[in-house]
């Protein structure tokens, strides 16, 4: 009902983002959302946190485990382009962080009108959702690609050039948001790199190069394998997010670049190295619009204080000692962040 909450909407919005006592995830139970909605039970240790997910193929009910064990997890299983349910799921005070999407670049080049729909249209739905109701602040997730391929770092002004629908419908989605913005709805933006950790989804890079030299095959190069790729580690951005949390500016947009650099043959020949494997490759075709390189300018969040510390090895050995990454299995007192005092 977008009327019902109208009247506390302008109250909500003179109120901190810090105060929000509830938090919408949409892509929750995916890899990213997972790791977030973990994260931010162990910081704001009364919050309520609602989880919107599709449950598509990349959704996996393992990754809210532990947030389960909090007592504060609602997990609605939802499309974002439901918007009569959005509207009736979020209140006036949440504080919404959306990730829920389509991510694999390959199966966007078999089924582009479904990246555009739940890309660009189911953000949308949800940004307009947010500003009927009058939420502070929404937080959304982008992607690098969205720049392109790129020998030199983009910086948030840089112009878009995306490659693949994939990148299309996220460029497509931030045009949603400055629609969004203008009609006076406060929205981040992040910009990450290739984000890696445990719980990815195994088609993506590094869960399915660990897969192969487990079972002993050869790495798959597409091309020539010297496509590079920045890694940022899921700590690393959760940390990000924690940042943006506490100082983002309103209507700001960040780039958040990786820790390291690689080519595709390079990380091949880490996990070998990791895993005590012999490195063997295997040229297969490569793929449609299979980048160079997407390269960041981290300067703007440098100056918010982050800086990315994991590198890909490390994100490698806790991949395969089975870590899931559970940021709030044990919320130790340096985790939390005081409502009050953040
Ligand atoms: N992984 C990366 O390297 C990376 C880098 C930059 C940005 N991003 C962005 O971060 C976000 C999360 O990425 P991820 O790697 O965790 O993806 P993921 O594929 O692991 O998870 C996506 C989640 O969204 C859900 N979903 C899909 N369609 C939905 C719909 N219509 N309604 C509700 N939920 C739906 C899926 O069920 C899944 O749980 C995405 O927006 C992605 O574009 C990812």
């Amino acid at each position: 009902m977008p009327g019902k909450k109208a009247g506390s909407s302008e109250a909500a919005k003179s109120r901190s983002i810090h105060d929000a006592p509830g938090i919408l995830v949409t892509g929750g139970a995916g890899f990213i959302g997972s790791h977030l909605v973990d994260a931010l039970l162990s910081w704001f240790p009364t919050a309520r946190v609602t989880v919107v997910d599709a449950f598509t193929y990349a959704a996996n009910a393992e990754n809210l485990v532990n947030a389960r064990r909090s007592g504060r997890l609602r997990l609605v299983r939802a499309s974002v382009e439901d918007r009569a349910l959005l509207r009736d799921l979020i209140t006036p005070e949440m504080l919404v962080l959306h990730l829920a999407a389509e991510s694999h670049v390959p199966r966007s080049f078999a089924d582009p009108d479904l990246f555009d729909r739940v890309n660009r249209h189911g953000t949308r739905v949800l940004l307009e959702a947010a500003r009927s109701v009058g939420v502070p602040r929404v937080i959304h997730f982008s992607t690098d690609e969205v720049y392109g391929s790129r020998l030199s770092p983009a910086d948030e002004t840089s112009p878009f050039a995306p490659t693949s629908p994939y990148a299309r419908s996220k460029a497509d989605a931030e045009g949603e948001i400055r629609n969004a913005r203008n009609a006076g709805l406060d929205v981040t933006v992040l910009r990450p790199s290739n984000v890696i950790g445990p719980r990815q989804h195994k088609e993506k890079l590094i869960p399915r190069f660990i897969e192969l030299a487990q079972s002993g095959r050869a790495f798959q190069l597409e091309g020539d394998g010297d496509q590079r790729r920045t890694f940022l580690a899921i700590s690393d951005l959760v940390q990000a997010v924690r940042l943006i949390v506490q100082k983002g500016a309103p209507n700001a947009t960040y780039n958040v670049a990786g820790a390291e650099t690689f080519s595709v043959r390079e990380v091949a020949r880490i996990i070998a190295s990791a895993m005590e494997k012999t490195c063997r490759f295997e040229h297969v075709a490569d793929r449609p619009a299979n980048d160079r390189a997407y390269l960041l300018d981290g300067a703007k969040m440098a100056a918010l204080g982050f800086q990315p510390r994991t590198g890909v090895q490390e994100v490698v050995r806790e991949i395969m000692t089975g870590d899931r990454g559970a940021h709030a299995a044990l919320p130790g007192r340096e985790r939390r962040m005081s409502i009050a005092a953040a």
